[in-house]
């Protein structure tokens, strides 16, 4: 969603701060901004699309100030246009903004009334006309943004700049993260380490509530009683894991690759892979005392956990409550005191998740949560932090961290099986022999792509795809759809095969190309019955299993071969596939691959 950046620098820094929305670019956006103050005057440049329109703004009309913030908007209050874009102006400020104002009517009326003319459909302009009031009303910036930072309602993240003030940076975090980058006489300011990597690595995150003054010579936090506060000065690892390409061509095809060597640091970190046992350090929840455990997620991630639950149950003996976190936060469940709440997400800063979590945490709960970068909201939050180690995933649609989130669910639920006494020595010797596998089976499925390139020529020509699942791997099938869905456009939908007699088999004719995960396991006679009853229907069947294609006993469009696996590892290992027909298809058809329209990377809104 959207990003912010600032910078108090020594030379102008209009082309730096394009360069570090670059760094922000993955996390999708639809216009793009700059301003800065020069000679004491505020000046602005903005354009709808990419940032390559705004680079050709800035050619044409360059912006010499020394400091500056820059801005890529993601759509929420008012169409993608250039007006619309940030940053927003008036006289004497200049605001960018990451979040929702909730109150926004109420202040847009009270604004209006006082005679106040908007010119936008934002709800960022209106921070700008709060804070030059306060302005004209004589106080000084920083009182001004605090007296207008105590009406606002909602998750943010805002940076001032101000006119006649060349060396005066003002921002505040109220949800939405941001980070101060410390350099040689210069400050920065950023959505994420990520886009402040090329400046510095020496990186403060605010808290909530915080707000900072900065000037070239440093910063100034309080918090949100206005108490003067410090927060630790870290080094960020960002800039060691530069963000680029390599050979590929797209960032999720560099992702998809990367798989066999993050899903296997992941799993080494809680594998002893000597004493074949599932060990997590810090362990700290009683598998043995607890009931339940609740799972929260959004997209990708929601899937991984479906996959889980799966898992705890039948390894573990524990029931699992799962639902999407934007119907969790408001379904008002009860919950027993000291229950185990687990939320997963690459980001960790997904606003629904976030809020699922924070009500979990009324409601007594230890809080645990499966995260990728580990200074994130959710991490912070909680009691219990179980890192994948997929390293920055940049690609819009989730891939390595997907596979991440399943090496570290399925140690998870070993280790409550094993703490429950529902697993026995040797069935975890058994599961953690499979999961060492799972890189090998990755990395040889990585080998062979050329049959998704042809697949690819079919499916663009499809309007809709089904496809089919059972059991564990029936999330496996709503993932490989939703993959197609957001980067190919084409529309798809996951079923559990044994629904497909309950609706969805009146949607298939001969152009409708059904993906089938077909595993040979305890199932695999199941879903080949359903497979059947979707040939004879003229569904095109793509069949994903280790089984001969002769197995499936009808004609199929495709079939691709995969290693034999361990029933318990399936879904890590034809996640692989999934992706690989999604990026293939996508690839063909000529869409934006890692930044597809609409979607954001971390959506810090609800
Ligand atoms: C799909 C995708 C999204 C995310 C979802 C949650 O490819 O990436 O569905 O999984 O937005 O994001 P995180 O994991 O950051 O909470």
């Amino acid at each position: 969603m959207c990003g912010i950046v600032g910078i108090l620098g020594r030379k102008p820094v209009s082309g730096q701060l394009v360069e570090a929305l670059k760094r922000l670019e993955y996390r999708g956006y639809d216009s793009a901004g700059v301003a800065t103050v020069e000679n004491g005057e505020l000046g602005r440049r903005r354009a709808e699309g990419k940032l390559q329109n705004l680079e050709a703004r800035l050619a044409d009309e360059p912006l010499m100030g020394r400091i500056g913030i820059g801005h890529t908007r993601w759509a929420t209050h008012g169409a993608p246009t250039e007006t619309n874009a940030h940053p927003h102006m008036t006289k004497r400020v200049s605001v960018v903004h990451n979040g929702i104002i909730e109150n926004f009517n109420q202040l847009g009326s009270e604004l209006k009334s006082a005679g106040v003319e908007l010119s936008t459909d934002t709800d960022t302009e209106l921070i700008a006309h709060m804070v030059t009031r306060e302005l004209d009303a004589g106080h000084d910036p920083a009182v001004a943004v605090q007296h207008a930072l105590r009406r606002l309602e909602g998750a943010f993240a805002v940076a001032f700049i101000f006119k006649g003030h060349d060396n005066l940076m003002i921002a505040a975090r109220q949800g939405s993260p941001l980070a101060i980058g410390f350099g040689d006489g210069e400050m920065y300011l950023g959505s994420d380490a990520i886009a402040l990597a090329p400046f510095t690595d020496t990186i403060t995150y605010l808290e909530d509530g915080d707000w900072a003054v900065m000037t070239r010579e440093g910063v100034a936090i309080r918090d949100r009683e206005g108490m003067a506060v410090e927060r630790p000065v870290q080094k960020s690892v960002a800039s060691a894991l530069m963000v680029d390409k390599g050979n590929h061509r797209h960032f999720m095809a560099k992702e998809i690759h990367e798989q066999p060597e993050v899903v296997g640091h992941t799993l080494a970190h809680f594998i002893d892979f000597a004493n074949e046992r599932v060990h997590i350090p810090d362990l700290s929840i009683d598998f043995a005392s607890l009931n339940r455990i609740s799972i929260s997620a959004c997209g990708t991630a929601y899937y991984a956990g479906l996959i889980a639950k799966y898992w705890f149950e039948k390894l573990a003996r524990l029931p699992v409550e799962i639902d999407v976190a934007s119907e969790f936060r408001y379904r008002e469940i009860p919950m027993e005191r000291n229950g185990l709440a687990l939320f997963i997400s690459q980001s960790g800063e997904t606003a629904d998740t976030l809020a699922a979590l924070r009500y979990c945490r009324e409601q007594g709960q230890n809080i645990a949560s499966i995260v990728n970068v580990r200074e994130s909201s959710i991490a912070r939050d909680s009691d219990l932090v179980l890192p994948t180690l997929a390293g920055p995933e940049i690609g819009v649609a989730s891939t390595k961290a997907f596979t991440c989130q399943l090496a570290v669910l399925a140690c998870l639920a070993i280790a409550a099986g094993r703490a429950r006494g529902t697993l026995s020595e040797e069935t975890e010797v058994e599961l953690v022999g499979a999961l060492s596998e799972v890189p090998r089976h990755m990395s040889a499925i990585l080998r062979e792509v050329g049959a998704y390139d042809a697949l690819a020529h079919t499916l663009a020509k499809a309007g809709d795809v089904l496809y089919l699942g059972r059991g564990v791997n029936y999330p496996v099938a709503l993932e490989g759809a939703l993959k197609l869905k957001e980067i190919s456009y084409i529309h798809a939908e996951g079923y559990a095969a044994g629904e497909l007699k309950h609706g969805p088999i009146a949607l298939i004719d001969e152009a409708v190309p059904v993906v089938v995960v077909a595993p040979r396991d305890g199932m695999f006679e199941k879903i080949v019955s359903n497979l059947q009853e979707a040939a004879a229907r003229g569904g095109q069947i793509v069949f994903l299993s280790d089984a001969e294609e002769s197995a499936a006993g009808c004609d199929l469009m495709t079939a691709i071969k995969l290693p034999a696996v361990h029933t318990f590892t399936a879904p890590l290992v034809y996640a692989l596939p999934m992706q690989l027909i999604a990026y293939h298809t996508a690839v063909f058809m000529g869409t934006d691959v890692d930044q597809p329209r609409n979607l954001a990377k971390s959506v810090t809104v609800e």
